[in-house]
């Protein structure tokens, strides 16, 4: 699957933990272009499942997304991205810039988010974690039609 992205873009990974996001990142983009909220939550607190760390890792993730795109320098948000709220504040902050949005939507099966979970060789989640993910990836695949992207890319497989 080759996918074209414009140059800069800000590119928004939205799906539950689970989807690949970490791995389409790796696969699609150069390191210094991801922003990771796990890896922040890791490097503020040596634990990228402390969800105690978030609110300073998400303040980091901005401030590094605002210097990137400020060089006019694609970013990649490696992050859930399920609230609506959080992917508007994420849009506001690229148009200041100049710098086009776009989504793309890890839209798979719901088993398959649990089943990546629990074959995943590095940390795993609680399977009430990614149900809750789910009930919130329902929603946003519907509202990322109406939220003015540049483009959407849908990963399906
Ligand atoms: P969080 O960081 O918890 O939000 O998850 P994530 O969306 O970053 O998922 P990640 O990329 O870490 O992948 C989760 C698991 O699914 C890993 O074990 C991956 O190897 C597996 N996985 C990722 N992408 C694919 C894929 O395209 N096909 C298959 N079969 N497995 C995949
Ligand atoms: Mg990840």
């Amino acid at each position: 699957m080759a996918l074209t992205f414009p140059d800069p873009a800000l590119v928004l990974l939205i799906g539950p933990s689970g989807a690949g996001k970490s791995t389409f990142a790796r696969a699609n983009f150069r390191a210094t272009q991801i922003v990771s909220s796990d890896a922040l939550r890791a490097l503020v607190s040596d634990d990228p499942d402390d969800q105690n760390a978030s609110a300073d890792a998400f303040r980091i993730l901005a401030l590094l997304l605002n210097a990137r795109l400020k060089r006019r320098l694609t970013a990649v948000v490696d992050a859930t991205n399920l609230r609506a709220g959080n992917r508007r504040r994420l849009r506001s902050l690229a148009a200041r810039y100049g710098v086009p949005v776009v989504a793309v939507v890890f839209d798979l099966p719901e088993r398959a988010f649990f089943d990546n979970n629990a074959q995943r060789p590095d940390r795993r989640v609680g399977d009430g974690v990614i149900a809750r993910h789910v009930e919130l990836m329902r929603v946003a695949v519907e509202d990322v039609a109406n939220e003015g992207y540049a483009a959407v890319f849908f990963v399906r497989r």
